[in-house]
């Protein structure tokens, strides 16, 4: 029974430390500040933005759903989950400023100068 000798430490690198990782990257994670996050200043506007107005119904660093879908990494695909629209500025902005089913829309509470500095911060989830 040699090979037991090194399941033990192989287990613990390949499996156990990847496993608390992952969950000390995961929900219990402390709010990281916009330097960390590496935000220019359009960027970091632009998540003030998100944490006012999308917060509340949208994780951002999580995949775990909230009233809607999580946005994390949502330019990162092609299109998006639930409506199956592309991914990309223009549906995104009509989105925000329209709303979709459930979500009101925000053209009357955002300017658009605004909406760009929240597809800035979007474009880094
Ligand atoms: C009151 C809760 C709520 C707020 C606030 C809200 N949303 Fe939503 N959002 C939803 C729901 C619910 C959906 C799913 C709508 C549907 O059924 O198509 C959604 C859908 C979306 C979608 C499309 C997702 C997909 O996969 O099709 C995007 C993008 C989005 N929201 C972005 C935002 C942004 C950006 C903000 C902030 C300006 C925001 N939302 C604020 C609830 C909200």
């Amino acid at each position: 029974m040699n090979s037991v000798k090194w399941i033990s430490p192989c287990l613990c690198v390949c499996v156990v430390i990847p496993a608390i990782l992952a969950l000390a990257g995961c929900d219990v994670e402390r709010r990281r500040s916009d330097a960390e996050l590496g935000l220019n200043p359009q960027q970091a506007a632009g998540r003030q933005l998100y944490d006012n107005y999308c917060d509340r119904c949208h994780e951002p660093y999580s995949s775990r759903g909230k009233k809607g879908p999580s946005l994390k990494g949502v330019f990162k695909k092609q299109y998006l989950s639930v409506s199956g629209l592309p991914a990309n500025d223009e549906r995104m902005t009509e989105i925000i400023k329209y709303g979709r089913s459930k979500m009101e829309g925000f053209g009357q509470v955002m300017t658009d100068q605004q909406i760009q500095d929240l597809l800035a911060y979007l474009h880094t989830l």
